[in-house]
């Protein structure tokens, strides 16, 4: 006998303790996308990798375990490596899908165990790979790359052509602006050059104008010299006659006086002194008034000191009076006219330049003879040339009123005779300025006024007037 006890622990009896053998039976692939379901099976025997196209992802797998006992029981679990994190049991499922699987390379891993819980853990596999589409494969990338940057470099070299047949076109542009602007540069530098030359004659020209006019009232002055030369030889003439005569007589006085001296009678002595001072005297005041007419003669051909004085109009006119008429004389001597004066012996003497006055004295007393004088050659032989010079206070004025009957002035002329430079008498005769100069000294020199009335064929009236309060 057995001394010897026998356990028995049905559980601990494997009565199954071969693992199943497992394959992949076959691989159904299709297009997800597709309602038709145009399936494919591939066979997988003796096949370990499956390449599909990336639309051919809804993958299948059928797997089947090989058990000689009860291969209904087996049970299964699966993963498909680079999706499934972890094994999946299937229990007794023999297939799985796989929806939608993204391009890559999968590996289908299946293990079986038989009914009694034996696992094969060695299992199968199965390769998978899902091709990328066409576009996004590598050369694809190149291509769109190869495209994107050609697309970019054209557009580039495009926009910077246009930008360089652009700047071609400003820099034309510019260069045409650029050549108008210096043109018209030019032309304003020469434009100014020629305003400033112009400028410059016109200074040149106003220059020689001031000299012609300070030449032309020097010669006016001189032709009133001349004029007044005439006048004065005739002045000088007399006093100096008197001269003359006188120191003659006084020889002769001094003779006698020196007989009766040594004759011894005193009386006729002390009677013949009397007379030689007498002679003396009449040759002094004589020298005197030669003297006052030199120095006036000098006075009139300076330049005007402008100094006001009081100054005696009688005196002046009576003496520029005589110079002018006896000037003229001595030009002309067939000249002769009445001289009528009228003066005012209580006028109060006028402040006033004398040599300017006088010269505006001058030059109209000279107008008036000469028109009297021109008139006399031509009129009837009744026709007696007077000039009136009439002196009287007016109102806090002092007038100088001088009157000739000679042709008067036409009133298409009236408004020019004070006008520099107009004249109507020959060249040589008149310088047309006498009355500009005049009006100068009456009006700006001393704020006085010249009227002029005229009737033409029958005289004219040249009325002076200086302020005299
Ligand atoms: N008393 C006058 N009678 C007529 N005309 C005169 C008289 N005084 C001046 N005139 C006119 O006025 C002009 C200008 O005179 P004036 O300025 O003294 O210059 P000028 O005596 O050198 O001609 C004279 O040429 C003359 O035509
Ligand atoms: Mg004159």
């Amino acid at each position: 006998m057995f001394n010897s006890v026998l356990s028995f622990n049905p559980d601990e009896i494997k009565s199954n303790p071969v693992a199943p053998q497992v394959q992949v039976e076959s691989v159904v692939y299709s297009n997800p996308k597709n309602t038709e379901k145009a399936e494919h099976t591939i066979k997988a025997v003796n096949v370990t990798t499956t390449t599909l196209p990336y639309d051919q992802n809804r993958v299948t797998f059928n797997y089947v375990g090989l058990h000689f006992v009860n291969p209904a029981q087996n049970k299964y679990a699966y993963m498909l490596e680079n999706y499934d994190k972890d094994w999946i049991q299937a229990q007794t499922q023999r297939s799985v899908t796989y929806n939608n699987l993204a391009p890559g390379s999968y590996i289908f891993k299946v293990k079986a165990a038989n009914s009694d819980g034996v696992w094969n853990n060695k299992g199968a596999t199965y390769r998978i790979i899902i091709e990328s589409p066409w576009w996004s494969r590598w050369w694809a990338w190149v291509l769109y790359i190869v495209v994107f940057g050609s697309a970019v470099y054209g557009f580039i070299a495009y926009r910077s052509r246009r930008l360089i047949a652009h700047n071609k076109i400003l820099e034309e542009r510019i260069a045409i602006r650029t050549h108008q602007l210096s043109e018209a540069n030019e032309e304003l530098h020469s434009k100014q050059d020629e305003i400033t030359s112009q400028r410059d004659q016109l200074a040149e020209a106003f220059d020689d104008l001031k000299a012609a006019q300070k030449q032309l009232i020097q010669s006016e002055k001189m032709a009133s010299l001349g004029e007044l030369t005439a006048g004065i030889a005739h002045e000088i003439q007399n006093p100096l006659n008197f001269v003359n005569n006188f120191s003659e007589v006084s020889v002769e006085l001094l003779e006698e006086l020196t007989e009766e001296a040594k004759a011894g009678h005193n009386g006729d002595v002390i009677a013949i002194a009397g007379n030689l001072t007498q002679n003396l005297q009449k040759i002094q005041h004589h020298g005197k008034r030669a003297d006052a007419i030199v120095k006036g003669m000098l006075q009139h051909s300076l330049t005007t000191s402008g100094h006001k004085e009081p100054t005696d109009l009688n005196l002046l006119a009576n003496e520029y009076l005589r110079l002018a008429y006896h000037g003229m004389r001595a030009k002309d001597k067939s000249f002769s006219a009445e001289l009528v004066t009228d003066f005012d012996e209580k006028l109060s003497k006028v402040n006033a330049v004398p040599q300017d006055i006088g010269r505006v004295m001058l030059n109209v007393f000279n107008n008036a003879f000469y028109v009297v004088n021109q008139k006399a050659k031509t009129a009837r032989p009744e026709y007696k040339p007077t000039v009136e010079v009439r002196i009287a206070q007016q109102n806090g004025s002092a007038l100088i009123t001088v009157k000739d009957n000679g042709s008067g002035i036409p009133d298409s002329i009236k408004d020019k005779i004070m006008q520099p430079f107009f004249t109507t008498k020959p060249t040589g005769e008149g310088t047309g300025l006498g009355l500009s100069l005049s009006y100068d000294i009456v009006v700006k020199g001393h704020g006085g006024d010249i009227k002029i009335e005229s009737v033409e064929g029958e005289g004219s009236e040249f009325i002076i007037s200086l302020p005299n309060n």
